[in-house]
């Protein structure tokens, strides 16, 4: 039996999903045992809310170094120091805290996610090969590898089934820049008196795989990077989410939407209405 260039041999997507495990695990001991009382910011990038911390370096820093010792070929492709090419095909999409506005604050809801993918590490063109997403302060773990299902501290994981819209919880987050929130703000007004609730828990990430765990029914945001969307776009959708963007594009930055299939296109087609994936005010 031939592979196709998106298969793996089992035993190659077992080793990736192992050592996303022990990355995510390990980078997730230094971000817990290393935060002060009080986190300063470090930097600030595409605004002046859009912070860096020390930690989300020196997490990055670490991922980087056990990946250069274990898979010293592969391409690394990290939210504080870009992409490193490398030749095998594999490439490790990392984020080294998502939710750093949450680790700034002491607001639990901080992640490492890390993610292995074959192809171009860009959403829509890579493959998620195996993911793991770990919650740093209180040590939840999710794991997939591509065929082979979802899990959440070794219990497998299935989306809740379809709902109305006026009956689902609907996790989003909003982006950093005056602009894109002042569209984001229009699309979550049109929104609100149509869905049981809306939830910002402050890490895509952690929104995917809550998503995946039944903890919400749906998700959408505008915005995304490839580190928050790469391992938790896998748990989703091995827990059986559908995970697209609008118009018939791949979910991507311009936008992602998750959910049970009846539930995601409905959603769909009410964001494509409002021009979601659209900054106008
Ligand atoms: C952010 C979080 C947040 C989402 C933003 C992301 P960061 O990532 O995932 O929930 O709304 O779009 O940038 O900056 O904490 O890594
Ligand atoms: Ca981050």
């Amino acid at each position: 039996m031939s592979l196709a260039p998106q298969d793996l041999p089992a035993d190659e997507l077992a080793r990736l999903g192992a050592l996303a495990e022990r990355l995510a695990r390990e980078a997730g001991a230094l971000v817990r045992d290393g935060r002060p009382r009080r986190v300063d910011v470090a930097a600030t990038k595409t605004s002046p809310i859009d912070v860096v911390t020390a930690m989300d370096l020196a997490s990055e820093a670490l991922l980087r170094r056990v990946l250069h010792e274990e898979r010293p070929d592969d391409g690394i492709l990290g939210e504080e120091e870009g992409h490193a090419a490398g030749t095998t095909g594999v490439t490790w999409v990392v984020d080294p805290i998502d939710g750093t506005v949450n680790y700034l604050y002491g607001i639990p809801a901080y992640a490492v996610s890390v993610a292995a993918v074959t192809g171009p590490p860009v959403p829509g063109e890579w493959t998620v090969q195996a993911a793991c997403v770990h919650a740093v302060a209180d040590g939840r773990t999710w794991t997939a590898v591509r065929g082979g299902g979802a899990f959440l501290d070794g219990e497998r994981l299935a989306v809740n089934p379809p709902a109305p819209l006026a009956a689902s919880l609907v996790g989003t987050g909003f982006g950093y820049t005056v602009e894109r929130r002042r569209a984001q703000g229009r699309v979550v007004a049109a929104l609100l008196p149509r869905v049981r609730d809306i939830r910002r828990i402050g890490s895509a990430a952690m929104d995917l795989c809550t998503l995946a765990n039944g903890g919400l029914d749906a998700y959408f945001e505008r915005g995304l990077a490839p580190w928050d969307l790469a391992a938790a776009s896998l748990v989703a959708q091995e827990a059986g989410a559908v995970v697209t963007g609008l118009r018939g594009a791949a979910a991507g930055t311009a936008m992602t939407v998750a959910g049970p299939a009846a539930t995601v296109a409905t959603l769909v087609a009410l964001l494509e209405e409002l021009d979601a994936d659209d900054d106008a005010p």
